[in-house]
């Protein structure tokens, strides 16, 4: 083939998914589709080639999701790897190996890496004032701080990073910064910390990147890279306060770990070592071509950062691209983890067995390849019925069905081929090229609608054709027509294994073909006279609208809870410390309401009789909004009975009720278990 390339062997890595979260929608069409797009097609091509995928163990999300879960960090990543890693398999994402960051293997290749660049003194240890939090005594590294960014504005970007405009960010550029662990404003406190001193490395960088993969590399990344080199590198930590990573291997560092960006990148090169021992020459050999699927907020890490690492430690060589894609929206909002706004990997393949393919076909069709892009359950309920049915599986499916119709489920004879039949072959031994191109070029969108097009060609050459009406006087003619279009469908087995995997398998079974090179693409004939067919295998069904409706439904649902809790405010904090005597001044009683009636002219105050064990009171209550007088009768209360006297439209209130207020302003009794008499004492 022309575009053969010059490489012995290919490493592919997909980005590490922290393990605070499962898989959603949003990683695969970022990443891990077109991934496993590409490495399936190199694999036909029978280039050598690693795939490797893991989680990301360590770092601020994973603590900060185990606080908030009041469990360990390795609860919070043994249960989220157990569930991402069984979603990938299930959805046919090929990875070699699939590892974790925080196994031994890699603790060890980090931990040499770092000891490496540290014993050549290519750190800058440096003691620093970092933001700390007092009430906790901890410092605030990275997600543990909030607040506005400098460059953009948007007021929840993270001490590391802002998500909203990608800029990578140190914890003292923000303004007014927040802990994230107390909501206090934060205090500086001297620290030492080792730094990777990427001013140093600037010359170097835009000779690499702005003038080596000018062409080569997506502008989405080309245009980031740029705009960071352009604002000066500044050198970086690599090292943080945190307990819950890789330790940092340096007499005196106790307390301090690897920065979770300057480990999890190391990770593809552990996951590559725990799985072949030949693991060097994928890391090390210049005739490797390293390739990182990524998303965009991954930039500057995988182009600038992780590479100043390569080319510092020495001995490994530098990704070739970096094809990352930018975002995938969910019906018109940002996909969020937090705010549960997403279609989780798991819950799909649940909801929908057996229908892998369509979500990656949905995906790579609507993959954010240039810019963000959204994916609403209407377009993919469209997609699903009006392309992979009615184009691809309807083609495949009358052409085989037609084959048992008329030749027994056996291949006919193609005996004189009319111009038109030759000029559809000529096009047919274009596609694979075509495809091929899109691939090696990143275009994965591209290359599968050129599949889709095969399949087009396949519709029209049948219609046009009409072998159900040929058939009457011209059963040979149907032959030749039918041998054709069962090729197409061969081709089609072939070109789309690396999109529809399951479906092109489908399709080999039927057509009881194996599976091809992606060289044998061209050949034409692959299905000899007289082979045997087997029986037709649903490939697409229909999709209907309840169907999608539930999962609307869902995203409805998330979108009311989201707004209700928002509308809730928070749990108010606690009030200044109290001694015993100043509760000890309260005399509160349990009673009962024994009389309620709405005060006239009123909306919120009711007027209650409580029987208070000592005397019978009346207390005005603004509790109207809440509760009908007549439902609260008989209802057992708490009541502080040595409150002062107060007189509220013109009636002397003689007490207080106790209520529980809930954030979003319900109330509720505060009612004594049964057995305590009227007139008890609370203390
Ligand atoms: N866990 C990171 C994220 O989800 C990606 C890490 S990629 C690696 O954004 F290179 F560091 F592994
Ligand atoms: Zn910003």
């Amino acid at each position: 083939m022309s575009d053969k390339p010059s490489y012995k062997r290919y490493t592919v890595t997909s980005a590490l998914p922290y393990a605070n979260g499962p898989i959603h929608i949003g990683h695969l069409a970022g990443v891990y589709v077109p991934a496993d797009i590409y490495v399936r097609f190199l694999r036909m091509n029978e280039e050598n080639v690693v795939f490797i995928g893991g989680s990301d163990e360590h770092g601020v999300p994973i603590t900060i999701r185990a606080l908030q879960q009041g469990i360990t960090p390795q609860d919070i990543v043994d249960k989220y790897h157990g569930i991402i890693k069984k979603s990938f398999a299930d959805f046919g994402i090929s990875f070699d190996i699939y590892a974790r960051t925080s196994d031994p293997i890699h603790h060890e290749t980090a931990s040499e890496f770092f000891r490496k660049m540290y014993d050549a003194g290519q750190f800058i240890e440096k003691v620093s004032e970092q933001y700390f939090d007092e009430e906790t005594g901890q410092f605030l590294a990275d997600r543990y701080i909030t607040g506005t960014c400098p460059h953009c504005g948007y007021d929840q970007a993270y001490g590391d990073q802002c998500e909203k405009c990608g800029t990578s960010l140190n914890a003292t550029d923000l303004i007014e910064p927040k802990s994230v662990l107390s909501g206090n404003k934060p205090v500086l406190k001297a620290t030492r910390h080792w730094f990777l001193p990427l001013d140093q490395y600037e010359p170097w960088l835009r000779e690499w990147i702005l003038e080596g993969h000018k062409d080569d590399w997506k502008i989405n990344v080309y245009g980031q890279c740029k705009s960071w080199i352009d604002q000066g590198l500044q050198p970086r930590a690599v090292t943080r306060d945190l307990d819950w990573g890789v330790k940092v291997p340096v007499d005196g560092a106790d307390g301090k770990v690897l920065y979770v960006w300057f480990d999890a990148p190391i990770g593809y090169i552990s996951a590559t070592r725990e799985l072949t021992p030949e693991w060097e020459r994928y890391w090390k050999d210049p005739e490797t071509k390293l390739v990182h699927f990524i998303g965009k907020d991954n930039i500057v890490f995988h182009c600038i950062i992780f590479p100043a690492m390569l080319k510092a430690e020495g001995t490994y060589i530098l990704p070739d691209n970096v094809p990352a894609n930018e975002f995938l929206n969910l019906e018109g909002d940002k996909i969020s983890t937090s705010r549960n706004w997403a279609v989780w990997l798991h819950e799909y393949l649940e909801a929908f067995p057996g229908k892998q393919d369509v979500l990656r076909y949905v995906l790579t069709s609507a993959a954010p390849e240039t810019k963000d892009n959204d994916f609403t359950w209407k377009d993919f309920q469209t997609r699903n019925n009006s392309e992979l049915v009615a184009i691809l599986g309807n083609f495949v499916n009358r052409t085989i069905v037609l084959t048992h119709k008329y030749f027994e489920g056996k291949v006919p004879d193609a005996f004189t081929f009319t111009d038109s039949d030759k000029t559809m072959m000529a096009e047919m031994r274009q596609f694979p090229g075509k495809i091929a191109e899109s691939i090696h070029g990143y275009r994965f969108r591209e290359a599968l609608s050129e599949m889709m097009n095969l399949a087009r060609l396949g519709n029209k050459y049948l219609t046009e054709n009409e072998p159900w009406k040929v058939i009457s006087n011209d059963p040979v003619r149907v032959g030749t027509v039918l041998n054709l279009s069962l090729q197409i469908c061969a081709q089609l087995s072939i070109v789309s294994e690396p999109f529809l995997p399951f479906s092109a398998a489908k399709i080999r079974k039927t057509l009881n073909l194996p599976a091809f090179k992606w060289k044998e693409a061209t050949l034409l004939n692959w299905l000899q006279p007289g082979h045997v067919l087997d029986q037709p295998e649903l490939l697409f069904e229909k999709i209907e609208d309840p169907v999608i409706q539930a999962q609307v439904q869902k995203l409805l649902d998330t979108k009311q809870a989201n707004e209700a809790a928002q509308a809730m405010s928070p749990i108010q904090p606690a009030k200044d410390t109290i001694g015993f005597e100043d509760f000890s001044k309260m005399d509160i009683r349990t009673g009962t309401i024994i009389e309620a009636e709405k005060v006239a002219r009123t909306d919120k105050l009711l007027k209650l009789k409580i029987d208070t064990g000592l005397d019978t009171r009346t207390v005005v209550s603004g509790i109207a909004g809440f509760f009908k007088p007549e439902e609260i009768i008989g209802k057992r209360v708490c009541i502080l009975v040595n409150l002062a006297p107060r007189q509220l439209k013109g009636i002397e209130s003689q007490g207080m009720i106790l209520m529980a207020e809930n954030p979003d302003g319900a109330l509720f009794f505060v009612t004594p278990d049964d057995g305590a008499v009227n007139g008890a004492d609370i203390k």
